[in-house]
């Protein structure tokens, strides 16, 4: 069975026993509504490490003050059987007040990658989550940490970080999980309405139209911006926040494709705000 964690100190226990032992540790952090997504992570981890820690952290820090932390699903003991079925050793599910000691004051911030995209949108947001993820890294003290692939641009963010501030823990990205329709699945899908739901995947099919594009030889990022775009806009329900081609270290807009790229979007379906992305080049999906 899973064993739940509320403090530092019970996980801090755990895994020094681990390593005592010699056994080697998977984190997996998650702010909990787990899906097939998160699966596929906590699936990942258990196939390459002894022992693996599922994190189901709401993390505060990361929400902006008009955003849906109050709002943000949760179901705790859904999370536990999911943790329990893919095998996990630990669920972390700690109160903010574990997380965040009374006068807690220091960020973790990643400048320049986190000025484009969703950081133009969402200013405080990759603070949070660099912050975050440090104090679960230097928690749980894990040999490799595993994020999904449809959080591009947070993937990217904490490479760097974990490159800049010496972690030495292997960061694993791993591939987009959809429902059949194509749709990124995403705890924030629960959100939409019938309409919207049914609208959705219009994201998915104007990325594929981009790809094709690149494929083809397409390398002025601006006409695959403009075909994104305007497939998207077919769909009245959408609102696009962004669209945009940038290079896929740097986070960085390109006007020419001639490296390796990531094309990423958000676009709001009602109240709710969609991500989804294609890479492009070494790390071609
Ligand atoms: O991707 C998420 O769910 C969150 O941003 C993360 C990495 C768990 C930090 O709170």
């Amino acid at each position: 069975m899973i064993k739940i964690c509320k403090t530092i100190d019970e996980v801090r226990a755990e895994v020094k026993q681990y390593k005592k032992d010699g056994l080697s540790v998977g984190l997996v952090p998650t702010m909990g509504y787990l899906h097939e997504g998160h699966k596929s992570l906590i699936d990942k981890a258990v196939t390459e490490n002894d022992r693996v820690i599922v994190s189901d952290f709401v993390n505060p820090t990361q929400f902006g003050p008009s955003e849906d932390l109050e709002d943000y699903p949760r179901d705790l003991d859904k999370d536990a059987m999911l943790c329990d079925d893919a095998k996990a050793d630990i669920m972390f599910n700690p109160e903010p007040e574990e997380m965040y000691a009374a006068g807690s004051c220091t960020f973790v911030t990643v400048s320049g990658l986190t000025s484009e995209l969703c950081g133009k949108s969402r200013p405080i947001h990759f603070r949070g989550v660099a912050t975050v993820v440090s104090k679960l890294f230097n928690i749980v003290d894990p040999d490799r940490a595993y994020f999904g692939e449809k959080d591009a641009q947070q993937l990217a963010v904490i490479k760097r970080m974990v490159k800049d501030l010496n972690f030495d823990i292997e960061i694993v990205g791993c591939p987009i999980v959809r429902e059949e329709d194509g749709l990124a699945k995403s705890s924030r899908n629960k959100y939409l309405n019938k309409e919207e739901r049914m609208a959705a995947p219009v994201l998915r099919r104007a990325l594929e139209l981009g790809k094709e594009a690149v494929a083809k030889g397409e390398i002025d990022a601006d006409k695959i911006k403009v075909l994104i775009v305007d497939t998207i806009n077919s769909e009245k329900l959408s609102n696009i926040d962004y669209v945009e081609i940038v290079d896929a270290e740097t986070i960085k807009p390109v006007s020419k494709i001639r490296g390796p790229i990531l094309c990423a979007l958000a676009v709001s379906f009602g109240t709710t705000r969609l991500i989804d992305n294609f890479s492009y080049g070494s790390r071609e999906k």
